[in-house]
């Protein structure tokens, strides 16, 4: 088997890109190892699971909590998992943010890999390291950073992924080409949702170069001291709106993209942020909406990007060329009140 190895501060991690879940016995042991899904995962591939040790977690984001970690450990010591079982996430996020957090306090850290099952997870949740669980209302407040010891693709499990979770990984996907990749941000303004879709060798090549891009991202800056600061474009507004509205995390982050390519041109002199709305608007995502600019600042004010009096606001200079631009909060409260 072919496969990429990528180097971390103190860690590396082998990537199995275009695989298939069957090679995962040649990575692991298979007896020594428990693969953590949830039910929708695991009811539309259930095949594939046969003579794995599973556990499988009910779905959605209000599971990866303390209690959601706690029932695992418990499972994990009933299966008389030792310091060297490897946990193998199968699933979107969610599962994957669980299973590397689980992993890294059994037994004070054990090995973990992921196989990433949503277009969201393959491009962006399970690559990086970041781990962790949602306190309440506040998202993956407790987490470790911790790279997976191996990622590996296997794209037949797209066949079951509702049309709505496709859009919430191209937001992903553009957000990389409009921080990054100018060329890949003009494959997609040629390209559709239905043209991926339909030709599975496109997507593929698609899935691997934002797998790539990150990867190169964090290897750069794990700790998020500089660049990998650029991963937050329109997540700042779009984690605000996620929370105060019933919006998916694309939808969100879609909108958040919106106003700061608006901002870009407010204050960067940026002059494509027309060329990101349609290009967000094709892949069916949502751009300028009606929010509660004073609620929703307030909630911004608690980002974790903030640093005192000042926020890092990612922006645009041109397509392709995300910019860190620290705006201090006064600023910016009067830059929303004239959007
Ligand atoms: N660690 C990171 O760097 C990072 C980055 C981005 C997002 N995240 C986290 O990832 C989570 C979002 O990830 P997500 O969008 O993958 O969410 P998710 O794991 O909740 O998956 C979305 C939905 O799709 C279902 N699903 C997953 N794979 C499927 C398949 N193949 N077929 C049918 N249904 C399937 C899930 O059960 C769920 O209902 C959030 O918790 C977010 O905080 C983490
Ligand atoms: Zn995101």
């Amino acid at each position: 088997m072919k496969k990429l190895t990528y180097k971390f501060s103190n860690s590396s991690t082998d990537y199995y890109l275009a695989y298939g879940i069957s090679h995962l016995k040649e990575i692991v042991d298979q007896t020594n190892s428990v693969i953590i899904t949830d039910e929708h995962v695991y009811g539309n591939h259930e095949k594939r699971f046969k003579n794995w040790n599973v556990i499988i977690l009910k779905p959605g984001e209000e599971q990866k909590t303390q209690a959601t970690v706690d029932s695992i450990v418990e499972q994990l010591i009933a299966m008389e998992a030792d310091r060297k079982t490897t946990l193998v996430g199968v699933g979107g996020g969610v599962v994957t943010d669980i299973t590397g957090y689980a992993a890294s306090v059994y037994m004070r850290g054990i090995k973990f890999g992921f196989l990433p099952t949503t277009l969201l997870s393959l491009v962006d949740a399970s690559i990086g390291g970041k781990n962790g669980i949602d306190v309440g209302v506040y998202k993956n407040l407790v987490g470790t950073i911790r790279q997976p010891s191996f990622i590996l693709h296997d794209l037949v499990f797209l066949n079951s992924l509702p049309q709505s979770e496709w859009i919430n990984g191209f937001a992903e996907i553009i957000k990389h080409a409009s921080i990054k990749d100018a060329a890949m941000f003009r494959e997609l303004e040629t390209s559709s949702l239905k043209k991926y879709q339909g030709r599975k060798v496109v997507l593929c090549k698609l899935i691997q170069r934002n797998a790539i891009l990150k990867t190169k991202i964090v290897q750069q800056d794990e700790f998020e001291k500089g660049d990998r600061k650029l991963l937050n474009f329109g997540h700042t507004l779009g984690h605000a709106l996620e929370n105060q509205y019933e919006l998916s995390h694309g939808q969100a982050i879609s909108i958040g993209m919106t106003y700061a390519s608006i901002i870009s041109e407010k204050i960067l002199g940026f002059k494509e942020a027309k060329r990101v709305t349609n290009l967000l608007a094709k892949y069916e995502l949502p751009t300028f909406a009606e929010f509660d600019k004073g609620k929703v600042f307030n909630v911004l004010k608690m980002d974790k990007k903030r640093e005192r009096k000042d926020i890092h606001y990612i922006l645009l200079d041109k397509i392709g060329k995300g910019v860190i631009k620290t705006i201090s909060l006064q600023q910016l409260e009067k830059i929303f009140e004239d959007l």
